[in-house]
């Protein structure tokens, strides 16, 4: 009889351990409970378990929470799904129906499809777990097989308890001209809410990214983190919910609000995906995992490095002509750049586009400015060596335009009232949900690309929020569709275009860092960080960027001083020294600089070539945060080989008889002996251990002093210093 027992209570550990659902990745690992009947439960998220921990999971006590909560049976907390049923019943009950797992191009595909108890209504909550990086994103497919319509008034992609304790989140957020500024702070009691309803851009404000701090105060380089990115273009919600449990409860998918979703009968709603990650070494290791995940799998083109540019934007604005762009062709060329970029301002024929209150739309070249045409300028690139690139705001109008006139049915407005007006006074979101406006945006660059196929580079800019509900091609009864189809929309055109040409590049640009999203950058090639080029606020920006996105997609560009967004002046150099720590580029007028700057520059381009690989394909280290009140900032990349690494350092305030901290670096191999040479060196004199081998041991346990001063003439000298140093292994 005791034997009977012990066979029995045997068979029943091994069918409980058989209904543990393991999600991996090569460090990383989400475990579920998963019994036909039950509710999905997630166990756990975190480092990679052995066999027997797995095992030992429930016993040793496991968050047990419902991996996609349903509303309207148990109603007390947060949900990630809420149902109008047919009949107008508000609960939906959730159970497990079936649990497939799956390889497919080299990662683990797990779908547990979740059945109603008693309507034709089901929900697959599927997790892509990588096998060559730490991350695993989910999503859910939600499907009504009932004869008649629901309605989704809530519709999460995924959700991760986080055992509560000393937990502290790191997110985004900002406005126009201040993106990607970071803000840490610890986890209560309570609701804590990140959201965007811009409708059409999502990562001006607050980003749709987070980390989570495990053990304490965020540290860089040491500490459990999970981070979470939304990969979506539109309106998003993030909601953490921390009720009389042991979890915060981290919800997020698109934002529900005025966007009620009727899903029709055999209809699947693909809800976007939530990508996770964890790293037990700091904040910066989940951004290298962010980054690997995102070059390898997400970025257009992750794997090709970026060409060096100027952008005619801030050292022209609209006052476009021929002779003025093949100046500046032949300037950026003779810098040793690759690509020039024609702004805004070249188009239009009835309304030119002499300023930002007419034109869009009208994609036709101003003749006035350009007699020529496009393929001149194309011509004249390739005479100067150099690759040719041009913007548009495709998806926008102005009340003062050719289109407006003839599709005034196409713009987003509310019924039965005046369009809000944006940018100029005058511009008008396009209705993108509209299928005839999808076939128009897609013809914008085909047509610029058939007739100019050499164009190179593709500026997409978009200017303006969606500031008023009302779709004129939605029917009555969807008219909270209008976001959710908007970005259906764009995500069409975007995957036409890339149908058609898959090699250009393409910069997501919205006002600057609107469109900073991992749901975006699949079309994209890199996005415009900010309006705001002022080097002192791009080291703020660019390094709260960069916890999600790594430097090869953030556009980062030397401009003139005084800047033109803050009237700050920084030195040549310190602009050069920031701009080099990103995807780097140039925005200004080469022919307000002096030959000595334009020479500076050429010098800076050419050795930024030589470190591109490192910067652009490299694993970051964040070392001191400007954010942290040190007066200093300083991060570096390491090559994935660890033979060779870039460390940059600025000084961010000046104060006599200042003591700065000495940085130790991170991230070399201790047992390699690297050389040390300055670059976009101005120094009267090398610095003291310029050429000199140092062990990667040493650099990381001691540092080197970095002179808080450059040791130029008396007349050259200003408040401003950094450095750049480049490590190779010997
Ligand atoms: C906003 C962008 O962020 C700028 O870089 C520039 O392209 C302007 N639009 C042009 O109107």
């Amino acid at each position: 009889m005791k034997r009977m027992i012990l066979i029995s209570a045997l068979l029943c550990a091994s069918l409980a351990a058989m209904a543990h659902v393991r999600v991996t990745t090569p460090e990383t690992e989400m475990v579920l409970k998963a019994d036909a009947g039950s509710e999905l439960k997630v166990l756990y998220y975190g480092a990679r378990l052995s066999d027997a921990d797995v095992a030992g999971l429930e016993a040793a006590g496991a968050a047990w929470v419902d991996a996609y909560p349903a509303y309207g049976f148990h109603c007390a907390g947060e949900a990630s799904i809420g149902v109008t049923h047919a009949d107008g019943n508000m609960s939906t009950v959730l159970k497990v129906d079936t649990v497939s797992q799956s390889h497919e191009d080299g990662a683990q595909i797990t779908r547990i499809r979740l059945k109603d108890t008693v309507y034709p209504f089901y929900v697959t909550v599927c997790y892509k777990a990588y096998q060559d990086v730490d991350m695993i994103e989910t999503w859910t497919e939600i499907e009504n097989l009932g004869k008649k319509a629901v309605t989704l008034t809530r519709f999460d992609s995924g959700h991760l308890p986080v055992r509560v304790g000393d937990v502290w989140i790191s997110h985004l957020h900002g406005t126009w001209a201040a993106e990607g500024r970071l803000t840490q702070e610890q986890l209560e009691r309570g609701m804590m809410v990140i959201k965007n309803k811009d409708g059409a851009r999502n990562a001006h404000t607050d980003h749709s990214e987070v980390m989570f701090s495990l053990d304490g105060k965020p540290q860089e380089n040491a500490g459990r983190v999970i981070g979470a990115a939304l990969c979506y273009s539109g309106n998003y919600e993030l909601r953490i919910d921390t009720r009389d449990t042991d979890y915060h409860e981290f919800f997020a998918g698109i934002n529900p609000d005025n966007s009620a979703y009727i899903l029709e009968s055999k209809e699947v709603f693909k809800t976007p995906e939530l990508a996770f990650t964890y790293s037990d070494e700091g904040l910066s290791g989940a951004s290298r995992n962010f980054h690997r995940w995102g070059r390898k799998y997400k970025l257009a083109h992750g794997d090709k490095e970026r060409k060096i540019l100027l952008n005619s934007w801030e050292g022209v604005y609209f006052d476009i002509n021929e002779p003025g762009m093949d100046q500046m062709m032949a300037d950026i060329a003779y810098m040793g750049g690759e690509l020039f970029v024609m702004d805004d301002g070249w188009f239009g024929e009835k309304y030119p586009r002499l300023t930002d209150n007419s034109s869009l739309g009208d994609w036709k070249v101003d003749r006035n400015k350009l007699p020529n045409g496009i393929g001149w300028l194309v011509e004249q690139a390739d005479k100067h060596g150099i690759r040719f690139g041009i913007w548009i705001e495709p998806e926008m109008t102005n009340s003062v335009s050719e289109l407006y006139e003839e599709h005034p049915e196409w713009i987003i407005k509310a019924p039965e009232r005046e369009p809000v007006l944006g940018r100029g006074g005058t511009q008008l979101v396009l209705d993108l949900g509209n299928p005839e406006v999808q076939d128009f945006v897609f013809k914008i660059v085909d047509d610029l690309m058939t007739e100019n196929p050499k164009i190179d580079y593709i500026k997409w800019d978009a200017n303006m929020p969606i500031s008023n509900h009302g779709s004129q091609y939605l029917p009555k009864n969807k008219q909270s569709h209008l976001y959710i189809e908007y970005h259906r929309g764009f995500a069409k055109v975007c995957d036409r275009i890339r149908a058609k040409y898959p090699d250009v590049t393409i910069q997501a640009c919205a006002s600057g860092g609107g469109r900073a999203n991992w749901g975006v950058l699949p079309w994209f090639d890199e996005f415009w960080v900010s309006d705001n080029t002022d080097a002192l606020q791009r080291i703020h920006m660019q390094w709260g960027t960069s916890y999600f996105f790594p430097a090869i997609a953030m556009a980062s560009h030397i401009s003139a001083t005084p800047n033109h967004t803050v009237f700050r002046t920084t030195s040549l150099k310190y602009r050069i020294d920031v701009a080099m720590s990103g995807r780097l580029g140039m925005e200004i007028q080469p022919r307000n600089m002096t030959q000595e700057e334009r020479d500076l520059c050429r010098k800076a381009i050419a050795e930024y070539k030589e470190i591109r690989p490192v910067v652009q394909f490299g694993d970051i280290y964040r070392l001191v945060s400007p954010y942290d009140g040190h007066n200093m900032a300083s991060l570096m990349y390491v090559a994935p080989e660890k033979n060779q690494a870039v460390f940059y350092w600025w000084k961010t305030e000046t104060f006599y008889d200042d003591h700065l901290p000495r940085v130790r670096m991170a991230g070399l191999d201790p047992d390699k002996m690297y050389k040390v040479t300055e670059l976009n060196r101005i120094d009267n004199v090398p610095l003291k251990y310029e050429g000199m081998s140092f062990s990667g041991k040493f650099l990381m346990e001691n540092g080197l002093e970095i002179p808080l001063k450059h040791i130029v003439d008396y007349h050259k000298q200003d408040d401003w210093s950094s450095r750049v140093l480049y490590l190779s292994a010997q």
